[in-house]
């Protein structure tokens, strides 16, 4: 993934200012964590980036291209943004079969049937999974 220049990002809940003119880049191929008390805005960071949060103020590009700012009213919306975010509860469909959960995202995006199946087997066997598909 190219490098995530966060600059100058603030964000407001009404009164509240949860992120006060933030400026972080992140390498390509860095591992990068954030660490901090509970209520310090991690998660509201990581909206920001994956477009679920609108910042009240700053920029947030990855290589060259600017997924928002607000100077510029440029705003990318999440499904634009070629994005992955692994909420911190998780979120699946409880009606859904872990392979079902597994080929949403790539139904959505039109990857054709045969190659669903094998991103899926993929997946599931790097995380030994590959017993719970039907689940
Ligand atoms: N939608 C919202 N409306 C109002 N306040 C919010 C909203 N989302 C987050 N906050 C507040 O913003 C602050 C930062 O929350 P955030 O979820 O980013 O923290 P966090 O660092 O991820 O915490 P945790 O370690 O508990 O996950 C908290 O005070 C939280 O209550
Ligand atoms: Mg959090």
């Amino acid at each position: 993934m190219p490098d995530v220049t966060i600059s100058h990002l603030s964000k407001k809940f009404a009164a509240t200012t949860v992120l006060h003119d933030i400026d972080l880049t992140i390498r390509d191929g860095e591992f990068f964590t954030l660490l901090g008390p509970s209520g310090c805005g991690k998660s509201t960071t990581l909206s920001c980036v994956a477009g679920l949060e609108r910042p009240t103020t700053g920029s947030i590009a990855v290589g060259d291209r600017t997924m928002v700012d607000t100077a510029a009213r440029t705003f990318v919306p999440p499904e634009g943004r070629n994005l992955g975010m692994v909420f911190q509860s998780y979120a699946l469909w409880p009606h859904m079969t872990v392979a079902q959960n597994l080929a949403l995202p790539l139904r959505i995006r039109k990857v054709d049937r045969r190659r669903q199946a094998t991103l899926i087997g993929e997946a599931l066997d790097k995380v030994g999974l590959a017993g719970m598909r039907d689940r």
